[in-house]
């Protein structure tokens, strides 16, 4: 067993670069002192021996003092662990439940058609909602001058008006809710020396991300209050289906974030437990299997498939933008055909300008028959890929990790699912539930898609010179 880990570490490439990457840091010295040289060892295995501390004394030292700056860095660098602590990841994960379910609770505000109940964007004071009778009859005045008021709910008494104003309410109060619960852990995990340091800058990006989805947000629901911008859209009181998709997009990309992030902190942790552990030989294989580069492949299908999962989430979202649902309910024909005519699909009613150059991209934005059909393109596309990718992979059985072979079963089923949900949906002229369901599955899709690439990803260098460490420990106990 012994020897079986020596030759493991000895094919390890990246422990050579990590000791290259010693060597140069040494020889550069600090603030231009004068230079420690360390001849390199013969041979990796020899390399051990020398990433003791006694064996970087063991250079050519120019003076004792300078000597020591380099040693004690090798001490530091060798020493810290470039892994978060286990707690961060599960800080995540539980982050990313609260975003599904605000994708769902907003998904639900916009099929109750309450979203452009509120009509000021008030950061901070508009946590508190209208707290008596007269509050309440202030706030239904200034929804009283809306467009969606004046030309869709002129009939809707206060009580109805409650209601809708609660769903919007509620929707941004999980939003802050959302704010508060990611920022103030990361202070206390940043503070606490909990996170490593390619997480930090991991952290800062979702916190901007978060940020801008606020005001992204905000920018969605003036499109739908703005009696010029429906003018110019011959739109009925809704928001801007670019807008509404961006949302959604937005929403989806800080739900993967915070996810692969906690995916990769939770693995680096199970595989630092499986290094410390009686039997260590167990993430020798793991590790050997995820640097086969016979895996690239399949690692860049399963990130092709996630995009491609991606991009049909957001030819949804346009479908949803444009209630386009509410048209063609049949499956797997359009009417009486396949697909509608092409007079229908590149109407030229959706045209802007007299050359009619924009007829193509307006009419696969903002035709309704036109988008419903790209929608149901992607999803046959994604669904074939899943199917193709899954049978591609059981005839490679043997270079797949078992724990990312499981879950491109799961993947199948997910979307086999997904795919049944929508046609449901739109049989059925997107019923709130089922369409909130149809919503909340294209994100078990992606969960199940980013699991699958995470479960392929190669650990990071750092990770893999640390955990050589930790088993070179354990083997020597
Ligand atoms: C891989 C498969 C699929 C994925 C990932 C997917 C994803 C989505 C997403 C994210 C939305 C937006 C939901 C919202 O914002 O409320 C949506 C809407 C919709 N999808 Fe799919 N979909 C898939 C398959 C299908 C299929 C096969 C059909 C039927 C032909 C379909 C019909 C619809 C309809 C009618 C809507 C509009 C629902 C609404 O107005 O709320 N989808 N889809």
């Amino acid at each position: 067993m012994l020897s079986n880990s020596r030759s493991f570490f000895t094919r390890n490439t990246s422990v050579l670069s990590t000791f290259k990457q010693n060597i140069i840091r040494t020889k550069t010295g600090v603030f231009g002192a004068p230079k420690v040289v360390i001849s390199p060892p013969k041979s990796i295995s020899s390399f051990f021996s020398h990433r003791s501390i006694r064996s970087y004394s063991t250079g050519t030292l120019t003076t004792p003092l300078q000597s020591q700056i380099p040693v004690a860095n090798a001490v530091t660098n060798a020493t810290r662990s470039p892994i978060s602590h286990r707690a961060v990841g599960w800080w995540l994960i539980g982050t990313s439940g609260l975003v599904f379910g605000i994708v769902v609770l907003g998904g639900l505000t916009r099929l109750t058609e309450s979203g452009l109940s509120i009509t000021e964007w008030k950061p901070v004071t508009g946590a508190i909602p209208p707290l008596n009778q007269s509050e309440w009859e202030e706030e239904f005045d200034k929804y009283k001058n809306s467009p969606e008021f004046k030309q869709l709910n002129s009939h809707i008494t206060l009580e109805e008006f409650k209601f809708i104003f609660s769903m919007e309410w509620g929707h941004r109060l999980m939003g802050r809710t959302i704010g508060v619960l990611f920022v103030l852990p990361a202070l206390y995990f940043w503070s606490t020396g909990k996170l490593s340091r390619h997480v930090k800058w991991k952290v800062v990006g979702l916190t901007g991300l978060l940020g801008l989805q606020g005001a992204i947000g905000w920018w969605m629901v003036k499109s739908g209050l703005d009696e010029e911008q429906l003018l110019e859209r011959k739109s009925k009181p809704t928001v801007s289906q670019y807008r509404l998709t961006t949302h959604l997009g937005a929403a989806f990309l800080m739900y993967l974030g915070v996810l692969w992030t906690g995916f990769e902190i939770l693995n680096e942790n199970k595989w630092t437990k499986g290094a410390r552990s009686s039997n260590p030989q167990v993430i020798k294989t793991l590790f050997d299997q995820l640097q086969n580069p016979a895996l690239k492949r399949i690692r860049s299908l399963s990130t092709g498939l996630l995009c491609l999962t991606f991009i049909t989430a957001m030819s949804g979202g346009m479908v949803a933008g444009l209630d386009a649902g509410l048209i063609y309910n049949t499956f797997p024909h359009m009417g009486d055909d396949w697909i509608p005519s092409q007079n229908e699909l590149f109407s030229d009613v959706f045209s802007r300008v007299s050359d009619q150059s924009d007829l193509w991209w307006r009419n696969l934005l903002e035709n309704p028959t036109t988008v419903q059909l790209v929608h149901r393109i992607m999803a046959t596309t994604t669904f074939f890929s899943v199917l193709a990718l899954h049978m591609y992979t059981v005839k490679r059985k043997a270079i797949i990790p078992k724990p990312a072979q499981k879950m491109l079963h799961t993947v199948m089923g997910v979307v086999s699912f997904q795919v049944a949900l929508g046609i449901t949906t739109l049989i059925y002229l997107v019923p709130v539930p089922l369409a909130a369901a149809h919503q909340a599955g294209a994100l078990a899709l992606l969960t199940t898609v980013l699991a699958f690439c995470s479960r392929l990803k190669k650990p990071r260098p750092q990770t893999i010179s640390y955990i050589n460490k930790l088993m070179k420990e354990q083997l020597k106990k």
